[in-house]
Parts: structure tokens; sequence; C-alpha cells
């Protein structure tokens, strides 16, 4: 498994490139899956769940051409398997989101439960008892979820009330209610920018929906959908990451093609907290820590448009240079704070009780060596490495590969001292350690 060594102390300067919205560009994925017409995506970040998910799509039969990096054209013309195997769903839950659009297209989809994972037990239980509205009858045998459509293959419209707000299971339901017989309306539906941009695509396929971005969300069934041309949004949470690493090492950071409008609840609270941001236009911002250091400042995470859950982990390290206290509230997953017992091996005050944790700052943080636990976690132990002293070692970055793309040379442009170190280098560096104690 590969690691980073990072040297902190350095603050960051220059500019940065956002890269495409990883949360936005695997629904629309998966959206191919409802036209047997190409869907041309654009801005894809080079990542590995893009990887991860053309492989899912690829192995269900389509066809997917990268005329350049970042550039996938899909063809689910040919469709010959309607099923979501473990080994992909188990690396990345997010290909639940094949089961709507093969559902609605060809009136049959299995894919296995994605279970329990770092962050929790992370159940699909609301897009099932969706799909059940819209008509298809879904049943559980042997870890797989087998979903059919009526008698006459085809979904039908109807009432969706969301008990709890969820992002891809309101994207499951946009994508199946799409293809259904008559009209949907999806109640209590995620915000997320990244549900606007899949309404985009889906409308530019020819797809009526509308609402997309409220809570409620009206979609008009058509009999067929077209292809498209699309480019995925900026991620929103690679941008929140950039502006914590300015923050947290004192740097200043230009970040570009970005959407501001995206992050504003990010955006109010690192100002709160004294981190200097300024839009230069829509798709730039400034960043710098202000002459008055960091403050302490509360935050909950809650659906958007609030403080999204996928920046807590990287505020947990920023709070750890701010003077005060914090108190963190985490609403949206259970255990979802397993970066902080990294961060108290930094040398950082914090504790955790129920869903809070409690940071006492301002600590000095010192190198170690950490684990990485999942996504968002190993992106606050990374910015934690950049600005403690001495050399920190962060085993398992497999997980940043996931979602942040080029994240070493980024980083290294913007005069980090950051490696990665691959596996074979990593055991011999260990052995030759071992050796010298
Ligand atoms: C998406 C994002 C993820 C982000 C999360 C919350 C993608 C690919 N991933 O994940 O990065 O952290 O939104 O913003 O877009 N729940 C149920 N039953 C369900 C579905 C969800 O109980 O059927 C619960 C979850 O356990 C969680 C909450 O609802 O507590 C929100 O989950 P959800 O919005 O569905 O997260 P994801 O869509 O998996």
């Amino acid at each position: 498994m590969d690691k980073f060594r990072i040297t902190g102390g350095r603050a960051l300067k220059g500019r940065v490139s956002i890269s495409g919205a990883k949360n936005s560009a695997l629904p629309c994925m998966a959206a191919a899956l409802l036209s047997p017409e190409t869907v041309t995506l654009h801005n894809l970040p080079y990542v590995r769940d893009i990887i991860t998910q053309r492989r899912l799509l690829e192995d269900l039969g389509a066809t997917v051409l990268t005329p350049e990096l970042r550039t996938h054209k899909i063809s689910a013309s040919h469709i010959e398997l309607f099923e979501a195997p473990y080994d992909l769903v188990r690396t990345m839950r997010a290909s639940v989101l094949a089961l709507g659009p093969l559902l609605t297209r060809f009136g049959k989809a299995k894919v296995s439960l994605p279970g329990g994972c770092a962050i929790g037990t992370r159940p699909i239980d609301l897009h099932l008892i969706a799909f059940e509205k819209l008509g298809a009858e879904v049943k559980l045998e042997a870890g797989n979820v087998i979903a059919r459509a009526p008698s006459s293959g085809r979904l039908i419209g109807g009432e969706i009330h969301f008990d709890k707000v969820t992002v891809t299971g309101t994207e499951n339901v946009m994508m199946a209610a799409a293809l259904a017989k008559g009209r949907t309306v999806i109640k209590n539906a995620a915000q997320e920018p990244e549900i606007e941009d899949l309404a985009e695509l889906l409308n530019k396929m020819g797809a009526r929906m509308k609402g997309a971005g409220t809570p409620v969300i009206e979609i008009e069934g058509v009999e067929a959908l077209g292809g498209a041309e699309h480019t995925i949004i900026p991620d929103r949470i690679e941008t929140g990451t950039f502006i914590v690493a300015a923050a947290i090492t004192g740097g200043e950071l230009e970040i570009k093609s970005c959407r501001p409008e995206h992050i504003t609840a990010v955006i109010h609270k690192l100002r709160e907290a004294g981190v200097e941001i300024e839009e230069l236009n829509q798709s730039t911002l400034y960043v710098r820590r202000s002459n008055g250091g960091l403050k302490a400042k509360d935050v909950t995470t809650e659906p958007h448009p609030d403080f999204p859950t996928d920046m807590q982990a990287q505020y947990m390290a920023l709070m750890t240079q701010a003077e005060g206290e914090s108190h963190i509230v985490e609403t949206i997953f259970e255990n979802r704070f397993m970066h902080a017992s990294e961060l108290i091996r930094m040398g950082a005050d914090i504790s955790i009780s129920g869903n809070t944790a409690t940071v006492r700052g301002k600590t000095k943080l010192m190198g170690a060596k950490i684990i990485a636990s999942d996504l968002r976690a190993s992106a606050s132990l990374v910015l934690a490495a950049l600005c403690a002293e001495g050399e920190t070692l962060i085993d398992r970055v497999y997980h940043i590969d996931r979602g942040y793309e080029t994240i070493v040379r980024k980083f290294r442009s913007l005069g980090a001292d950051i490696q990665r170190i691959s596996e074979s280098i990593a055991i011999a560096a260990d052995a030759a350690e071992a050796h010298t104690k």
C-alpha cells in the first residue's frame, strides 16, 4: 500500500485548479445507462472512483471511449448484464447508482448490498422503498438486491417522501423516474449541487424534470432518452480542502476553476474562524489566514446548503490550530471521527462524546506515523501533516486516491514537501529503519 511522506511547516503559496466533482461525475456516468445513445462527459476527475465506475459500466456491456483524459464517451446501446457485483459495490458504494437506470430502462436490476463501511452502516433502504413506490418489486436474496419493474415492464410515477435526506437515493430515484410512466414528485429531496448537475444532464438527454436544487423535484416521465454532452461541475469539497490548506499552513492560495456559490456555508464558517477568503471572480478565490490568526468556531454538519459532512474532517484539522475550544457535531454519519485519534497522535487535544468532537487549540502538531481510514479523513491527515513539525508518514493513502486528483502533484506545486512512496520502496524503508534500531 502506498504511503505519503510529508514534512510539514511550509506555507503553501501559488495557484491551484480544481478538478471535476467526483460525486457529480459518478451519477452522471450512471445516467448514461438510461439511453442507447452516446453520452459525452467532460471534466471528469482522474481519480480511482471514476475508474471503478467506468469498469462497472464496461462490465455491464457499455462502451467507454476516452478521446481525452478527462472526457468519456459512454454508449450503453448493448447492455448485457443487469448487475453490479459485490467486489465493485464493496470498493465503491456509489455503484448502487446503477440500480435506478437499469431497473427503469430494462425492467430488472441486481445490485449487491453495500454492507458496512468505515464511516457507518450506510444502508440503501430509502432507495429501495422509493423504487417500490414506483411500482418495482424489490427482494433481498443472498446479500443482493433484486428489483423488477411491474409486468408492463415500466415503472410508474409516484410520490416519494424521503424520511431522511439522501444524496444518492435522490439521484437513483431521479434517474428511475425519468423513464417511468407518468409523474413523480420527490419530497425532502437532497439539494446538493451534484443533484442539479445530474438534473441538467438528464434534461439535456430529454428528461423532463424541474426543482432540482430545492427540496421538491418534479419529474414527468418520458418513453426514451437520447444522447447528450455535459461538463461536470468543479469539486466543492476539493475547493474547501484547498481553502483549509492555505489557512492551516499560513499560506496564500489562488484557487481557480471553482464554484464559490456551491460552498457558501464552508466559506462563511471559515471566514468566522479567521480565514480571509476573497472572490476574485465567479470561479476564482484568493485565500489566506488573517493576521489575527485562527479562532475556534463550532460547526454542525447538515445536508446542503449547510456545512457538508465531507468537510468535517478537514475542519477538525484546522480547529487544532485555532485559539480556543470548538465543538464539531456530526449529524450525517455515525462513526465519522476516525481521523480524531490520528490527529491526537500528532499532538491535537480532541475528545469525542457521541456525535460531538471537542477540539482545544491551539496545539502544536508533530509528525507521526498515521493511518488514513476514509477519503475525507485522509485529506484531514494530509492537512495536519502539512502544518506539523517534522515528518509524517500516512499509510493507506488509497483512500485519498479515490477522490482527489493528483493531490501530491498539486500540493508540491504549491511548495509542500510531500512525496508518495510506493509499496515496495516503503517496505524497504521500513526494513532499513528496523535494522538501524
Ligand atoms: C453522498 C456522497 C458522500 C457524502 C454524503 C452526505 C456521493 C457518491 N457520496 O453519499 O460523499 O458524504 O452524500 O453528503 O455522492 N441513509 C439511510 N438509508 C438510505 C440512504 C441513506 O439511512 O437508503 C442515511 C445514511 O446512512 C446517512 C444519511 O442517510 O446517515 C445520508 O446518506 P446519503 O446522503 O445517502 O449519502 P450517500 O448518498 O451515500
